[in-house]
């Protein structure tokens, strides 16, 4: 009898969103008449942008002629998208990435999600506490981990705790690790780190022969000149970290699908036999026997967001959410909650401050406001106590639900 992934077994409860909307839609069935302000998956409302949509369109018109029509494309992604990234993303930063470096595809979801994929069973592999819930679930699937712990850890995992005492950036691991995720800026805290601190951990990288996989999915929020857009930004990253980007949040490609990853040429991991191999070629052996490439109209949208027009365009969305950003921080911290992040970041990530675990809160603010957010402990037990906004929501809703906030009874 063929016998299944025993290690599915392991995993908690559903997946951290569809857990959330499966909750919402339970409660819709029996309160239909609830207007419910949806503030917990980062999902963007605001439509693309047109001069990018112009540019879809073009894409799709080109695919009904002969002379312009596009079967396959390259599996990692037409030189013009790769070409415009490099530049725009890295060069123009002073971060050496070249085109062929780049890798395109549908999702850092995804990519975050396989990386592993390339790299041996027995690496050690961190995390931060919270996480963005892909990678812990990810290398359980894929039989990287122990047992459930029943305290919120899988045995194996490495947890680096992320807290308002340590600026939620987190210690370097007294334990040698092989593998390090870290998300800057930060899904789901918000908060951001600065090249000091990245530093330490491209310098720990280095010496302990640590890959580091770096989701800078919400770089584009940052306003903050000394915060790096990209690891690659601190010397000695590239022979040490691999780099997930994405469109989704930059410009409003949840639906749409565009992502892309990064891997140095020069970076090198050991094999069995001993000796230091570059990864590039297997990532590239990955991608191109399990991916056909993201479609030609998705990757024409995606070169427009780095023209003069779509830089500008992309630039008004995302105003358009950190004003959001902006109420949630303050209208929060008026009715006593500590809050984080939502500086140089879409999430606002709250303490109520008052003695209420994330699930209660999640239920109360539902039940009684009507208003969905994400809570902490969903993305690890350091976010117990927590509570995430997303300000992704349109600008109407996001003045109700604080109003509504406001009229709570505790
Ligand atoms: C989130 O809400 O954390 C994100 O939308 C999830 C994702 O990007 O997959």
């Amino acid at each position: 009898m063929a016998q299944i992934n025993d290690n599915y077994f392991k995993l908690q409860a559903g997946y951290l969103f569809p857990e959330i909307g499966r909750r919402v839609r339970e409660f819709q069935k029996e309160h239909p008449q609830a207007d419910i302000i949806k503030m917990g998956i980062g999902d963007v409302t605001q439509p693309l942008t047109p001069f990018i949509i112009r540019a879809f369109h073009e894409g799709v018109e080109e695919m009904s002629k002969i002379e312009t029509f596009k079967g396959y494309g390259p599996e990692q992604g037409y030189d013009f998208l790769r070409e415009a990234i490099a530049k725009n993303d890295y060069q123009n930063r002073g971060a050496d990435i070249h085109a062929d470096e780049i890798f395109v595809s549908d999702g850092s979801k995804c990519d975050t999600g396989n990386i592993l994929e390339i790299f041996g069973m027995n690496n050690v592999i961190a995390m931060q506490d919270p996480v963005y819930p892909v990678y812990v679930d990810t290398s359980v699937m894929a039989g990287r981990t122990g047992e459930y712990l029943g305290n919120g850890y899988y045995d194996g995992l490495v947890y680096l705790p992320c807290n308002a005492e340590n600026g939620f950036i987190p210690e370097i691991p007294k334990k040698k690790v092989d593998i390090v995720f870290l998300c800057y800026p930060n899904n789901p805290t918000g908060t951001t780190a600065g090249k000091p601190e990245l530093k330490k951990w491209v310098d720990y990288a280095i010496k302990n022969k640590t890959i580091i996989l770096y989701d800078s999915a919400y770089e584009a929020y940052i306003s903050d000149p000394e915060i790096p857009h990209s690891i690659y930004e601190i010397e000695g990253a590239k022979k040490v970290a691999i780099e997930f980007r994405s469109f989704s949040k930059t410009a409003g490609f949840t639906g749409t699908r565009c992502a892309y990853t990064v891997i140095p040429k020069n970076l090198v991991a050991s094999s069995s036999d001993g000796s230091d191999k570059p990864l590039y070629p297997l990532w590239f052996r990955r991608h191109t026997t399990k991916f056909n490439g993201v479609s030609y109209p998705v990757q024409k949208a995606a070169a427009a967001i780095f023209t003069p027009e779509g830089k500008k365009e992309v630039r008004a969305t995302i105003n358009y959410y950190m004003n959001n950003a902006k109420i949630l921080r303050e209208s929060l911290a008026k009715l006593g909650f500590h809050v984080f992040g939502g500086v140089n970041a879409p999430y606002v990530w709250v303490n109520s401050g008052r003695q209420i675990k994330s699930w209660e809160l999640f239920d109360k603010l539902l039940h009684e406001a009507y208003v969905v957010g994400t809570p902490g402990s969903g993305f690890g037990p350091s976010g117990e106590g927590y509570f995430r906004f997303s300000s992704f929501a349109t600008h109407e809703s996001v003045l109700k639900a604080m109003e509504r906030l406001g009229n709570l009874k505790w």
